[in-house]
């Protein structure tokens, strides 16, 4: 069985490739996850031939049969990252072996195959370069969404013994309204996202189909996120429906919720944490109750606050909206801090300021 990471990719490229006028045009101004490239890398794991069948080909729809095990018992996991056009033209992605880890954490999680970091690497690697093309410059990027489903045609509740590892790219511009400076957030009171001892640290697709409800009830609220506190007191802050949660205290301190097992370890959140403690800021991973994030804005203790992860980037939290009411963070926009720590961020991941950690990763 071939557990190892020589596994090549053999590279059949799209007989009807999008025309390159038309690629320019759809790379211009893209919203969020609607447009696709040309190609997918595909990874196939049975429990006899382990890892095999590595593809890069046209992107073209799966055809998975009605006794599918994902469709029944929902074993998936996904990851988020993006591939970034510095100012020379050269593409690179950031951290994706940390990517490549929390996948594997993931899959450990949902009892499904680990696929190994550098076949995970490779295959992202290989499918930008043959879609870098569809790289936006400036402040756009390619966003990669590697997946992986359970594949077997079986109904009875058990690890599946396939699985289809495969990795799109679309090109994204900001995953709020472009030019907003600052979004508003609802605190759920009614629904959480994850218990002690349940699925909260995967990146698995269930989370996000427990999360949608109150994603759908924020959005009624007229808020762009919800936040979620713990399953348990209902009391302490966890995390957004798809970011990780900071806060800018009045003494110039940064604070977020500690990865208890019920939050994702976020690759922003997790660079944020290494960026600030570099420049000698003291961040502590500390449980935030709700109801102290509250009194902290209004009597100015907090001074800013924001979201982090690969989509959202860093993006400030204007305003927070609860069932008993709704209070401003700050002056309700993005503050100094929030504003430092993405142009470094950003900066860092464009190639435009040194990276003292080493996150870039080169493609092409
Ligand atoms: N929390 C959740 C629930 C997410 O979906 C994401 C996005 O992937 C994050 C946090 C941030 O993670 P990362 O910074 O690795 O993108
Ligand atoms: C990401 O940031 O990659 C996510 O998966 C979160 C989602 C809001 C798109």
């Amino acid at each position: 069985m071939n557990t190892e990471t020589t596994v090549q990719f053999v590279i059949s490229p799209s007989t009807t490739p999008t025309p390159h006028d038309q690629i320019t045009a759809s790379i211009a101004n893209p919203v969020f996850g609607r447009v696709f490239t040309d190609h997918m890398a595909t990874v196939r794991w049975t429990n006899t031939l382990g890892w095999h069948d590595a593809k890069i080909e046209a992107r073209r729809p799966f055809q998975i049969d009605p006794a599918c095990a994902v469709l029944h018992y929902a074993q998936e996991i996904f990851e988020g990252m993006k591939a970034y056009r510095g100012e020379d033209g050269s593409i690179s992605l950031f951290r994706p072996f940390e990517n490549a880890r929390r996948f594997r954490a993931s899959a450990a999680r949902m009892s499904m195959a680990e696929l190994p970091e550098a076949l995970f690497v490779g295959a992202v690697d290989a499918l930008v370069k043959v879609d870098q093309d569809w790289v936006p410059g400036g402040d756009g990027s390619l966003y990669l969404r590697p997946f992986m489903f359970a594949s077997e045609s079986f109904l009875g509740v058990r690890s599946s013994n396939e699985y289809v590892f495969c990795v799109i790219a679309s090109p994204v511009g900001p995953y709020f309204k472009a030019g907003k400076s600052a979004v508003t957030v609802w605190v759920s009171d009614q629904y959480t996202r994850a218990a002690p001892g349940g699925t909260g640290a995967a990146k698995c697709g269930g989370n996000y189909a427990a999360s949608l409800i109150a994603q759908t009830e924020a959005a009624a609220k007229g808020c762009d996120q919800v936040v979620f506190l713990d399953a348990a007191e209902h009391k302490w802050i966890e995390e957004l429906g798809g970011m990780n949660v900071f806060f800018v205290m009045d003494d110039g301190s940064l604070r977020t919720p500690p990865l208890s097992g019920t939050i994702l370890p976020g690759i922003t959140r997790a660079s944020i944490i290494d960026l600030a403690r570099q420049e000698g800021i003291t961040v502590s991973e500390e449980p935030y109750a709700f109801e102290t994030w509250q009194a902290d804005a209004i009597s100015g203790r907090v001074k800013e606050a924001f979201a982090c992860g690969t989509a959202a980037v860093v993006t400030a939290i204007g305003e927070v909206r609860h069932a008993a009411g709704e209070f401003k963070i700050g002056h309700g926009g993005e503050g100094p801090v929030t504003q430092r720590i993405r142009t470094t961020l950003t900066g860092i991941q464009r190639g435009k300021i040194a990276d003292p950690f080493g996150w870039s990763h080169h493609v092409a």
